[in-house]
This record gives C-alpha cells, sequence and structure tokens, in this order.
C-alpha cells in the first residue's frame, strides 16, 4: 500500500518511470531476458502469434552472459506512452526491423514500424515490420508490442548521453555533418507499457537464433514445398490447370503445387469461399486427380467475407464496423469467429484435398483496409489487429493441417514478431528484382521468409536472371496470375530456365537440411552477410562512398554507407551474388577463408573482392571451403512420404568436411515425436592424399531414405 502509494506519487511527480536495474532482468530461457515497463496491453505480438519457444534448441545453445550495460537501457513511462533507449556504441552495426526492401543497415534510420503493402520506401511500413533488431556487437532486441512502433536508430542526440556529439564550427570544420553521433536506439510505443526481450549472442548469428528459437523455431516445410510452383492466370478453369500441368511434364519442367488465383472462387473481392461451379465443378475429382500425379493445389484468399458467402450471417456478429471491399472483416481474436470462418475452409477446401493457401491482402494499403477509427468485438483497437492479422490467419490456418497431421507451406502478405514458425512465406506486388534480394536479405533477420517471386518480364534476359534468383530462394515460384507467364514463355532462354528449374530439384536434400536447420537450431536457411564470420561489416573500401554536398539543393546531405545488399548466404555453405539485367559483370565481396566456384570447384579467392562475369546461363554461386553439398537426382517432383532417393554429396575445396543430413517423412508431423535423424556425410583426406567420403549408417527406427550415395570432389587436388 505504502508502495503503491510512493509509486503513484513518483509518476506524479516526474511523469515517467524508469525501469533500468539488471535484477529487472528475468532470464527466460538461456541466453534470453525479458524486462516488462509499465503496464503492457494484454494483447501483443507474441500472445498473437501463440507458439511455444523451442526450449530444447535454446538449451543447446547454451547460456551466455547478459550482453548490454543493463543501467544503459532505459524504460519510461510516461502518460499513455512507452519510450525505450538501448546504447550503442561507436561503430556498431544494427541490422533488422522488418522486411526492408532497399537498405541493409539501420543504424540512422527512421521508422514506423507499420503493417502496410511496402510502398517504395524504406520507412517502416512493410509487410513484416518486425521490431526485433540485431547488432553487430552480438546481441538483439525484441519489443513485444501490437502498437506502431516509432523507431530512432541511433539518430537522437541527448544532453545526457555518455557520449555525446561534439559541436562543430560548420564555417570552418570540414568534419561538421547534418547527422551528429546518436549513441543510443530509442522508441516510442503508444501505450503505457511493453515487453523487451533481450538475446545474447555472442555472435549476431546467435542472437538470431536465439529470437528464432524463441519465436518458435522456423518452419519445416513438406518437401514438396521446396519443389517449384507456378500460379496460373487468375480465370483458369480446372482444364486448363490440367493442361497446363501436362505442358510442364512434356517439357521436363519440374512442378510440385500449382496455386489457384481468385478465379476458383464462386465471388472474389469480397469472397463466397465456395468453388465456381463454371470453372471446377469437380474440385475433389480434379485434386484427386493432379495428386496421382504429384501435384497439389493452393489456393488464394483474402479473409473479406462477401453477404453472399454461406458464412455470411454466422460470422457478421464477430467481424468489425468496416468493409473491406464491401466485405466483412472477422475478428479473428473471437474462437466464434475462427470456427465459422476457418469451419468452411475445412470443409470446402482441406476435405476435398486443399494442401494450402496464399492469404493475400491482410497487410493494406490503407486506402482499402479497415482504418484506425474501425472497431472489432473483441474491443482490440483496429491498431493492434492490423499489426496481428497476417500473424493471426498464418496461425489459424496452420492449425488446420496440423490438426490432419499434415504439413502445409504457403503465402501470406503480412507477418509480424512471434511469425517465425508459421509455414508461409511473404511476397507482394512491388516488382523490383535487386529490392527483392535486398528484402531477401532483410528476412534473414527478421524470422520471416520472402519470395522473390517471378511473374513477368520485358525480356528474356530479365526473366532468366529473376528465374536463377527465384531458385535460391524460400519458394521457387512463378506467379502468373495476371500474366499467363510460363517458364519457357522465352524460347531464347528456355534450356536455361529448365537448367535451373532442375538444379532446384537437385538440391533439395541441401534445401530441406538447411529448413531443419532453421526449424532446429534457428538458423535461417536465406540471410545477409553480416551474419556471416569473416564478413567486414561496415569497413573496406567497397562500404563508404561519398556523397558530394550539393548546399544548393541540399545542404544537409550525408556520406552515405554503401551496403552489401545484393549477394546473400543460402544456407550453411552457400554464397549467391545475383546478376540483374543489363550486367555482364559485378563485384562480389567474399568472407574470410577459402571459396569456391559452385558449379565448376575452382578456387576463386578469398577474404576479398571479385570481380566475375559469368554469362547469361549462370547466377553466381560461391562454396565454403569444406563444403558438402547434398544433392539427388534431376527429378519433376520432390521425394514423396518414404520415397527413397539417390544421395550425390559434392565436396568443395581443401579443408575435409562434415554435414549432418537431415531426414524425415518430408509431410506429416511425426518428426515432432522424434521420427527423423541425422546422418553424418563426412570427407576425410587419406594417407595417399586422396579424398574419401563416408555417410554413417541408418539409426534404427528412423526414417531412412536414401537409395545410393555417390561422392564428387569437385575441387581439383592441390600440390599438398
Ligand atoms: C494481389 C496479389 C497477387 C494476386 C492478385 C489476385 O493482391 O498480390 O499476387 O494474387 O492479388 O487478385
Amino acid at each position: 500500500m505504502y508502495q503503491n502509494a510512493f509509486f503513484t506519487l513518483a509518476l506524479f511527480l516526474f511523469l515517467s518511470l524508469a525501469v533500468s536495474a539488471q535484477h529487472g532482468w528475468e532470464e527466460v530461457a538461456p541466453g534470453v531476458w525479458k524486462i516488462v515497463v509499465g503496464t503492457p496491453d494484454d494483447f501483443d505480438l507474441l500472445s498473437a502469434a501463440a507458439v511455444p519457444p523451442r526450449l530444447e534448441g535454446l538449451r543447446k545453445l547454451g547460456a551466455a552472459p547478459f550482453p548490454l550495460d543493463s543501467a544503459q537501457i532505459v524504460g519510461e513511462v510516461t502518460e499513455n506512452q512507452t519510450q525505450l533507449r538501448l546504447p550503442l556504441v561507436r561503430e556498431e552495426q544494427i541490422f533488422g526491423f522488418g522486411l526492408n526492401f532497399k537498405t541493409v543497415h539501420q543504424r540512422g534510420r527512421i521508422l514506423r514500424l507499420h503493417v502496410d503493402h511496402y510502398g517504395n520506401s524504406d520507412n517502416g511500413r512493410t509487410h513484416a515490420p518486425v521490431p526485433f533488431y540485431v547488432s553487430s556487437e552480438g546481441y538483439g532486441v525484441f519489443v513485444n508490442s501490437a502498437r506502431y512502433i516509432d523507431v530512432y536508430a541511433g539518430t537522437g542526440s541527448r544532453q545526457d548521453s555518455p557520449d555525446p556529439p561534439e559541436a562543430r564550427d560548420r564555417n570552418t570544420d570540414n568534419a561538421w555533418t547534418a547527422r551528429p553521433y546518436s549513441d543510443a536506439v530509442e522508441m516510442r510505443i503508444p501505450v503505457g507499457g511493453v515487453e523487451v526481450y533481450l538475446f545474447a549472442g555472442p555472435t549476431p548469428l546467435d542472437a538470431v537464433r536465439r529470437y528464432n528459437l524463441y519465436t518458435g523455431g522456423g518452419p519445416l516445410p513438406p518437401r514438396w514445398g521446396l519443389g517449384f510452383t507456378q500460379r496460373v492466370h487468375r480465370l483458369f478453369s480446372d482444364e486448363q490447370v490440367r493442361q497446363e500441368v501436362q505442358e510442364f511434364e512434356d517439357r521436363g519442367f519440374p512442378l510440385d503445387f500449382v496455386g489457384l488465383e481468385p478465379g476458383w472462387l464462386s465471388k472474389s473481392y469480397p469472397n463466397t469461399f465456395v468453388w465456381d461451379s463454371g470453372r471446377f465443378p469437380d474440385p475433389e475429382g480434379f485434386m484427386t486427380d493432379l495428386k496421382k500425379k504429384g501435384i497439389r493445389i493452393n489456393l488464394w484468399v483474402n479473409p473479406f467475407v462477401s453477404p453472399e458467402s454461406p458464412i455470411y450471417n454466422d460470422i457478421l456478429p464477430y467481424t468489425g464496423t468496416h468493409t473491406v471491399w464491401a466485405g466483412v472483416v472477422p475478428d479473428f481474436t473471437i474462437p466464434a469467429a475462427q470456427q465459422v470462418f476457418w469451419g468452411i475452409f475445412e470443409r470446402e477446401h482441406l476435405a476435398k484435398g486443399v494442401s494450402g493457401y496464399k492469404i493475400d491482402e491482410v497487410d493494406g494499403y490503407d486506402e482499402w483496409l479497415w482504418p484506425d477509427v474501425a472497431r472489432f468485438p473483441s474491443g482490440i483497437s483496429a491498431e493492434q489487429i492490423r499489426q496481428t492479422y497476417g500473424l493471426l490467419v498464418q496461425k489459424q490456418s496452420a492449425d488446420l493441417y496440423r490438426k490432419k497431421n499434415e504439413r502445409t507451406y504457403g503465402l501470406v502478405r503480412a507477418s509480424n514478431g512471434g511469425g517465425t514458425s508459421f509455414p508461409y512465406v511473404i511476397y507482394n506486388d512491388y516488382y523490383n528484382h535487386r529490392d527483392f534480394i535486398t528484402a531477401l536479405i532483410n528476412s534473414g533477420y527478421a524470422g520471416v521468409l520472402w519470395t522473390p517471386e517471378a511473374r513477368a518480364s520485358k525480356s528474356a534476359e530479365e526473366w532468366l536472371r529473376r528465374m536463377q534468383t527465384v531458385v535460391f530462394s524460400p519458394m521457387a515460384m512463378i506467379n502468373a496470375w495476371a500474366s499467363g507467364t510460363k517458364p519457357w514463355s522465352f524460347p531464347e532462354v528456355e534450356a536455361e530456365v529448365r537448367q535451373m528449374a532442375v538444379l532446384r530439384m537437385q538440391m533439395m536434400p541441401y534445401w530441406y537440411t538447411e529448413f531443419a536447420k532453421y526449424h532446429h537450431e534457428g538458423t535461417p536457411p536465406f540471410r545477409g552477410m553480416s551474419l556471416e564470420e569473416g564478413f567486414a561489416v561496415g569497413s573496406g573500401p567497397l562500404t563508404i562512398a561519398d556523397s558530394e554536398a550539393d548546399l544548393e539543393t541540399n545542404p544537409y546531405a550525408e556520406a552515405v554507407r554503401k551496403e552489401v545488399k545484393d549477394q546473400y548466404m543460402a544456407g550453411e555453405y552457400l554464397l549467391v551474388a545475383p546478376m540483374f539485367e543489363g550486367e555482364t559483370t559485378r563485384q562480389v565481396v567474399l568472407p574470410a577463408g577459402r571459396w569456391y566456384d559452385f558449379y565448376s570447384g575452382e578456387f576463386v579467392g578469398e577474404g576479398e573482392v571479385i570481380t566475375v562475369t559469368p554469362g547469361l546461363d549462370k547466377i553466381p554461386v560461391f562454396v565454403k571451403d569444406g563444403a558438402l553439398i547434398p544433392l539427388t537426382d534431376a527429378r519433376l517432383h520432390a521425394p514423396g512420404n518414404g520415397e527413397k532417393y539417390n544421395l550425390e554429396v559434392r565436396h568443395y575445396g581443401e579443408k575435409p568436411g562434415e554435414y549432418l543430413l537431415y531426414d524425415d517423412d518430408g509431410e506429416t508431423f511425426d518428426y515432432e515425436r522424434g521420427a527423423y535423424s541425422w546422418r553424418r556425410l563426412s570427407v576425410t583426406r587419406q594417407k595417399n592424399g586422396s579424398w574419401k567420403g563416408e555417410v554413417s549408417n541408418p539409426e534404427k527406427g528412423k526414417p531412412n531414405n536414401l537409395s545410393t550415395v555417390s561422392w564428387r570432389f569437385m575441387t581439383a587436388r592441390q600440390a599438398l
């Protein structure tokens, strides 16, 4: 009582409450700490996602010391807003704050984290504005709030800063800058409290792993999800889909699942959620036939319910005040709304054989989504519903498949912090190829997956370049909903596109294992170079370019940091450096250690910037010394449940190598009950100097899908 009175008095007098002592931090898992500032909302990102942490993975990562000086972390609640401050040191770089498209380094940026369709500017409005950042100093920070969060990522300078900027005379001092040094990340959250989480390293990748594991670990897609997918023209009928599937087969193009766009629905925008009986008179028969050919069906939906939908009357009491395209907007936080909405999905889609969804338009734009003045029957604010809608639809749709012990893998246009484990890949309508690669990099700092989908192209060259990056991404997809483009639409490059698609399928054992690591260990399968050990973050001749201040038009111009935002890591060993239309040559920054050409096995360089001229048919890919890349035969469909496949293990470089190959049934959740194995592949040098490859024996009672195993030593023997 006395304490409470004191508290109120303190608040009253200073209008703020500072929580800064380390003892306020609770260690909630090894290397993960939480603090509660003020009185947070009951409904936040983690409660919307509702996924337990992967404690097993966190335990394996082990204990680590508290990564910051807790006295320098400040949380203050003033009236109805929370302000956070976290320290930065000189040269420290920060990455993250969601799915950005143009920037990788976030220090010095000002953002308002807000779920939206990306609008061509990295201002915080994006499909997954995840309030997580990772520091080059080896720690991560997550703010668990479903509010719009203002971020000043090292821009403000305070009087009480322990490391304040110097006042300089612009008249005489060339070192004067329009952006004086800032020693903190500051945030403003428009509510009277938040939970903050801190993730230890020691490396930045460890901090990312801890965040990913704490939010459930990455999804383990079914094997077929990592194969090829074609989204057909929006008004295709079942007959046209069958024909297209046949053409894939006839032309020798891999295909695992087909996406139907809005025309499968009797009415769309708003949606009835029932099949169009003209275009799809017998959905069940259609899907059964396709399944026999190894092809699955994914359905486009958005969640806005048409007055003509059979669920309209039942869902109405659980919808918001505002409509979207004249459809009602379910409040997915209410169990009764979930039952009605997903009930029709179970009856009309899953029971008939649908394998997954593309859940569209849960992000924005503001122009047609519900406004922030909307009200929802749960009483949760429109802002919070906006920030979590993508999480809720991912969670609830994925649960339908979990109930059937069947894995799914689909697409979604919005996600947020806490969504790591959902089997969904983000996409959008923006179409800048370079920026798509930057988004792929940023997805790895945000616990989300992103596909640089190919839709259409102005030239054969652009088509091939786009298809090359599609193949080195979490979902190898053509989205022909509007264009009707096929992989073979540009005959000049048909052979090269086919070769890439086939390579994707050959690499299935590698992709599948790397996703298993995302799930079990938290390592993002696609990630930025800053997470790679031996990569010089923010240093070297490539990283800083001076832009001349033009006093006339821009008196506050600054020297800018040249970022490495067009190359990335794919899995443990591969560095991918995409080519873009019009380019014949490019530079690649190789981290420390020796690197080899993926295709030829030749040594290319170590810890240096190289220039490559790969030709049109190749996307430059480089491999770490000692890498083992497990491949399988060229094939048109991913191996099914229990199907045996041949393994070809490629070894690169001069170091011996070891790789744990993941295996399970590829389709169900039985792996969660222990039905999986890690087979040890190893390559060692023998006395006579030749390489020897070995694979460990299958474990008794565990899945074993390997048929023959062969070895290829890619790098010609060097003088010993
Ligand atoms: C867009 C979506 C496209 C396509 C289209 C169908 O919003 O991003 O990929 O699905 O809707 O209407």
